[in-house]
């Protein structure tokens, strides 16, 4: 497919109003993309754990205007009251997304949207925010083109939210999602995330993340400058080679659920990228000492217990320790023990492995 298949017919009967609304999860990746070129399309594939509980809420009015405008104009409700700051981000994605959804100009738009997770926790909303805004926008498009199939439905959304923030595309369906072509996942493409359709082993159906929240500030460097500064950076190609590499391994450790090596795959694909970042020019850290302590700790815990917990880290601070379901018990002990001192606040939030964004 190219991304011309996404403009939609000429679109005739406009309905005078529509609303839709959804709740989309945020997601956590095994296999990072980092580095991107333009049009927002990865330089390496990725894979992701969907989750349950950190989503975003969000519906849309559409109300039709008198006129076809240039941009679509939109009010926007953050937790029930107007939020000045996320404007331009809402406004420069609604202009990148237009060529798809041309008949957006004839709207005005009245979003509202919430987080479940507490607002400023460090925890990252674009992905969850930009799946849940996109789902609402091709929920709007289904309903003036009957024909759209359920394919094509997922197919777009996660393509409108891809333009939005790159790894939102894989937080509208679960529980395993891939983004970005890879030879061994029939399907794949650059322009959208896709529902992992290979073996899955017991032990993934109920795996955990609970979310240390190291630090609530704002990072540093934004994603967006980091994705660039993989531009030219020295060590570029041979990460991406890793990472496809590290695809066919995660495909075949997923159907095989030897936790020995998912561990291995999953840490090493954190500590790579941050070591993207400490390695850019200009270089750059987004780990903290405490961020450290508790990779430390959950590294001596499981050498202690032999229980199968390993961390994932976003591009911040905070650290996601994933486990099995059948862990958690000791796992939520030990968090309590040992981990809870390192976190901001002593917050952390506990979350599951989930199926994908939910039409409300
Ligand atoms: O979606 P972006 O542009 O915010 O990039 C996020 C990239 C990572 O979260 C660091 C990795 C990933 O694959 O989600």
């Amino acid at each position: 497919m190219n991304d011309q298949e996404f403009i939609p017919a000429d679109l005739k009967n406009l309905a005078s109003s529509g609303k839709a609304s959804w709740k989309a999860p945020s997601n956590i990746a095994l296999v990072k993309y980092w580095g991107k070129y333009p049009g927002q399309l990865p330089a390496n594939p990725s894979l992701s754990f969907t989750l349950s509980s950190s989503a975003t809420t969000t519906s849309v009015d559409f109300q039709k205007r008198k006129s076809e405008q240039k941009t679509p104009s939109f009010d926007l409700l953050f937790e029930g009251k107007p939020n000045k700051a996320f404007e331009p981000k809402i406004k420069i994605f609604l202009d990148r997304i237009l060529p798809y959804t041309p008949w957006l100009s004839y709207y005005h738009l009245k979003i509202n949207t919430s987080n479940s997770f507490p607002h400023s926790s460090g925890i990252a909303s674009s992905a969850s925010g930009m799946a849940a805004l996109s789902l609402c926008i091709t929920e709007m498009e289904k309903t003036l083109n009957q024909e759209m199939s359920e394919q094509q439905f997922y197919r777009k959304a996660s393509f409108l939210s891809r333009l939005g923030s790159g790894s939102a595309c894989r937080s509208i369906q679960g529980p395993l999602v891939s983004w970005g072509k890879h030879p061994q996942l029939s399907g794949s493409s650059d322009l959208y995330g896709t529902a992992f359709a290979g073996p899955v082993h017991e032990i993934f159906k109920d795996f955990r993340d609970t979310i240390l929240l190291v630090h609530k500030g704002a990072k540093t460097v934004s994603s967006t400058a980091g994705h660039a500064l993989m531009e030219g950076h020295p060590f570029a190609t041979q990460r991406f080679v890793q990472a496809n590499k590290n695809m066919s391994s995660l495909i075949e450790v997923l159907a095989n659920g030897n936790m020995e090596l998912f561990i291995q795959l999953v840490e090493g694909e954190a500590l790579t990228l941050h070591a993207m970042m400490m390695s850019s020019t200009p270089s750059y850290l987004l780990m903290k000492p405490n961020t450290l302590a508790i990779i430390e700790n959950i590294r001596e815990f499981r050498k202690e217990t032999g229980e199968p917990i390993c961390f994932t880290l976003d591009a911040g601070a905070n650290v996601h320790l994933l486990y099995p379901g059948k862990s958690a018990e000791k796992v939520l002990q030990f968090i309590k023990n040992e981990l809870v001192v390192y976190c901001e606040k002593g917050q952390y939030i506990c979350d599951e492995i989930g199926s994908g964004a939910e039409k409300l």
